[in-house]
């Protein structure tokens, strides 16, 4: 998160319940990334989220009692329940079981937490985690529609391996997506704006609802202890896209390779070194996501062994071989992979290229199976790697049939900004894949 960030949560007094989910371990981080944005926290843990993790761990990381009983006489007589319903600003649970989601749908309040969230006129979001069948089943489905129109932020899940051994939806979002989907709403309301109904499109924020997962920057591959190959890739494109989906209303994971620029706002950032971590983070990431965006620069090859240490000048030899073996396409896994429904994200690649722009594209297009690629010519001057400025050829396929816009020189940040809009207009007359 950026200080700016931080600087919009500090002095929030944030409610947060956790219930019984393998993933009540994360709720530590997230705790102590409240503190260290300077919330107030106040924890309340349902009983069996006590299972997977202690009070006393909570109230080391908050410095505040955890409460976990509606009939404490002791805890009632200091701050009771109806006094802490009021006073939280923000009630996050995380995680929320569909148990739990299926007690607040019916308006239940059997224990302390539901108690609190019937009581109180807090703003209110929950990162659900469950087991992927789970996730799918009408019932859950069902409640989770009912808790948005009763005006819960849901925030995730994500999809992914689960510690029950499946694979699919139900994952709980990592602790610092979750604190970038909390500052969101604080900004709208510093700018004085009623937040979006979640998954509603509005036109200032068509892109509301979805996930936006985006690869910037270079990949960086190790030869020995201080070497390595990269490009000169900088993440500008990538992280201006980055914050034209967020400022669109998107939720966005940004996947960066080593590059020195500040985190968009409202972006869930992951960082990478090399192509094999970028090719595991955006599969993680990738599962439930709406658009994914290949923006960065991937070294198409990695040293086929890493050197133990640094690797010596051999005198009398002016030649050094170096063996390299190719790295994953990642955005052609990405397009070629279907979830268990069989559908797949609205993929957009780049084509950096030097010569024949066109062409190249065109059979990047067609070879990784995308729906959209941005062709950018990297030999013009200004332009292209490390520059403030591009110029790009779109071209796509969408249920209309296939389209091509020129994009003339502009800053990337004005491009970002159109490549989004186009992808986004695409997705709504998309084929089913
Ligand atoms: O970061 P900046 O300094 O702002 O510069 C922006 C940029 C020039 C890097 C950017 O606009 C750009 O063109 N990015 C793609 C660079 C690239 O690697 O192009 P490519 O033609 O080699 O790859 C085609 C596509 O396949 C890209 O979407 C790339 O992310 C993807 N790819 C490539 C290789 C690989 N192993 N896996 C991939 O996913």
């Amino acid at each position: 998160m950026t200080t700016l960030s931080a600087t919009r949560l500090a002095g929030r007094r944030i409610l947060l319940g956790i219930s019984a989910g393998i993933a009540a371990y994360k709720s530590a981080q997230l705790a102590r990334l409240l503190k260290q944005a300077g919330c107030e926290v106040r924890v309340v843990m349902t009983e069996g989220a006590q299972a997977f993790i202690t009070p006393l761990t909570l109230q080391a990381l908050t410095g505040e009692p955890v409460r976990t009983s509606l009939l404490d006489p002791e805890a009632e007589a200091g701050m009771g329940h109806i006094e802490l319903a009021r006073w939280a600003e923000t009630i996050l649970i995380a995680p929320a079981t569909a148990d739990l989601m299926a007690r607040l749908a019916q308006g239940m309040a059997d224990d302390l937490l539901t108690t609190l969230c019937l009581a109180s006129d807090a703003e209110r979001l929950m990162a659900p985690a469950m087991n992927q069948a789970m996730w799918r089943h009408p019932a859950t489905r069902r409640n989770a529609a009912r808790l948005l129109h009763d005006g819960w932020r849901l925030l995730g899940p994500d999809s992914g391996d689960q510690a029950c051994g499946d694979v699919g939806p139900g994952r709980m979002l990592e602790p610092e997506a979750i604190m970038a989907e909390l500052i969101r709403p604080s900004a709208e309301a510093a700018h004085g704006q009623a937040a979006p109904a979640q998954d509603a499109p509005t036109q200032d924020a068509p892109a509301q609802g979805l996930h936006i997962v985006i690869t910037a920057g270079p990949t960086r591959e190790p030869l020995d202890p201080v070497r390595y190959l990269s490009n000169h890739s900088s993440g500008k494109m990538g992280f201006a896209l980055a914050a034209a989906a967020a400022e669109l209303g998107a939720r966005v994971s940004l996947i960066s390779g080593p590059v020195s620029l500040p985190t968009p706002e409202g972006v869930a950032r992951i960082d990478v070194e090399t192509a094999l971590q970028m090719h595991e983070a955006s599969r993680r990431l990738v599962g439930g996501c709406d658009i994914f965006v290949g923006c960065a620069a991937v070294a198409d090859y990695r040293a086929e062994a890493l050197a133990e240490h640094k690797i010596k000048k051999v005198e009398g030899e002016d030649a050094l071989t170096l063996r390299l073996v190719k790295n994953p396409d990642i955005i052609a896994d990405i397009a070629n992979e279907r979830d268990a429904a069989g559908g797949r994200p609205f993929v957009v690649g780049f084509a950096a290229e030097t010569r024949d722009l066109e062409a190249y594209a065109r059979d990047k297009l067609s070879r990784k199976r995308l729906d959209m690629i941005v062709a950018n010519d990297v030999s013009s001057a200004g332009l292209g790697f490390g520059a403030d400025d591009n110029a790009a050829l779109l071209l796509w396929r969408d249920g209309e049939g296939e389209g091509g816009e020129s994009l003339p020189p502009q800053p990337k940040t004005q491009l970002a900004r159109a490549v989004i809009e186009r992808a986004l207009g695409c997705l709504s007359v998309r084929p089913v894949h």
